[in-house]
């Protein structure tokens, strides 16, 4: 019986573990350089954890949570994101109490089951960043300038940053009347999931992609024209320091974004190369959900992008990563004596931190050598019966075909020299 892979999942293979390894350097370091920490909440939470941040009626939680009774008949689900296990983690370690900020960061899989397609996966990788305790607009646009300057530091740079305010318990009520009023008399025009969203949801018609809903919705009353003053005067100033820093972005009536914990700022970043599933990242303000979760009121902002769709990107523009692989030494025994030494001599080499590799397969010298070059080693070390007795080793330099006879004696500095050069 052989076993496939589950849909919408994804091999990382070697041939690409070197993309996604420097990635993930630099989305750390530029983490570091904003002064973000890294924080690692679990892989599953309790059920109920993501249904209250989220949202019921979201459609992560109504239809992709992958959800599950453990022996104890608990109700567990994987993570669809991780914004409400940060906040629960936050809750329960008392880091508000520790310091007034907290900046955390993170890199890891969630699981969403979605319908696989280009972009969208079912098991993928999110990083993002949260800052727990401010409510000022400078910590919004903290946010929004960490994700542009990890695009950035990739040197990509066709993106455009959509910027809203879905408000706040005070406005955003009667602005969904508002709405529902305009949308009555055009109720039969929307499409069949907006007709539901229409007395629960009326929000998410207006981010709807069907051609019908996009018509009946373009002059639809606008939630930003709709603000509290608190709201408004927010808005104003998280553009006015955007504008200030030189950071470009479009408003975006129709930006609602799909989970329901956001209050005001609204963000994402979209770009024109990745076909349908075109956002690279996307976040906002949840000025409520720490205290929703059990905890003591926090305003908190934050953001989070897929990895696989920033590789997607990288791809389109030719990324390559610095590759800057230590110089290898490849080991060629010839014969049961040579073997034994070459076991031993690895083991000296690798403790002085070279690269070594070693044949394991008992290969005559010509296929080793082939083995040696298409490792891309620099050096091959042959060492046959005859050779050990007379205490050298040929040190062959595969990129200058240059061989040397080096004494055993002196082989570990010999090639600690070498492999500097
Ligand atoms: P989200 O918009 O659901 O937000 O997801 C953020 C990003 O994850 C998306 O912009 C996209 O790049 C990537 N993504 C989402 N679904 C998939 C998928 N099925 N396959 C591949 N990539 C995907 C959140 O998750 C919020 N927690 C963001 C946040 C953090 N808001 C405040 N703090």
């Amino acid at each position: 019986m052989r076993f496939q892979k589950i849909k919408g999942t994804r091999d990382i293979l070697p041939e690409e573990i070197g993309r996604w390894q420097a990635a993930e350097k630099q989305i750390q370091q530029v983490m570091a350089r904003f002064g973000f920490s890294e924080i690692r909440p679990p892989i599953f939470e309790e059920t109920e954890l993501f249904a209250r941040s989220i949202g019921q009626l979201t459609d992560i939680v109504s239809k992709e949570m992958y959800t599950f009774l453990d022996r104890g008949d608990k109700s567990l689900t994987l993570r669809p994101e991780l914004t409400a296990g940060v906040v629960r983690a936050f809750i329960e370690n008392n880091l508000g109490k520790k310091q007034p900020l907290n900046k955390l960061y993170y890199l890891c899989p969630v699981f969403r089951q979605e319908n696989p397609q280009a972009g969208r996966l079912r098991q993928f990788h999110q990083f993002g960043a949260e800052i727990l305790g401010s409510a000022e607009p400078a910590a919004d646009v903290e946010a929004i300038a960490l994700s542009i300057a990890i695009y950035r530091a990739f040197q990509l740079d066709r993106f455009v940053v959509k910027l809203n305010s879905v408000g706040d318990a005070v406005c955003r009520e009667p602005y969904k009347q508002k709405l529902r009023e305009y949308l009555r008399p055009r109720l039969d025009r929307l499409c069949k999931t907006c007709q539901q969203r229409f007395e629960k949801n009326p929000l998410r018609i207006l981010d709807c992609k069907e051609t019908g809903c996009r018509t009946e919705t373009a002059e639809a009353p606008k939630l930003a024209d709709s603000l509290c003053d608190d709201c408004a005067r927010h808005f104003g100033r998280v553009q006015q320091l955007l504008d200030a820093a030189g950071m470009k972005y479009e408003l975006d009536f129709r930006l609602v974004r799909g989970l329901d914990y956001y209050t005001r700022t609204a963000y994402e970043i979209v770009s024109d190369q990745l076909g349908a599933q075109d956002a690279l990242c996307g976040g906002g303000r949840y000025d409520l959900l720490v205290e929703e979760l059990g905890g003591e009121p926090t305003p908190a902002v934050g953001f989070a992008a897929g990895m696989e769709r920033l590789l997607m990107a990288l791809d389109k523009i030719g990324w390559q990563p610095a590759a800057n692989p230590p110089a290898m030494i490849f080991l060629a025994p010839l014969g049961e004596a040579a073997v034994l030494w070459a076991v031993q001599t690895a083991q000296q080499l690798r403790q002085q931190g070279l690269t070594v590799e070693i044949d394991l397969l008992n290969r005559g010298l010509k296929a080793q050598l082939r083995e040696a070059n298409r490792q891309q080693a620099r050096f091959a070390v042959i060492v046959g019966d005859n050779e050990l007795k007379a205490g050298h080793a040929a040190v062959r330099d595969l990129t200058t075909s240059q061989q040397n006879d080096v004494l055993l004696a002196e082989l570990i500095s010999y090639l600690q020299k070498a492999c500097t050069n």
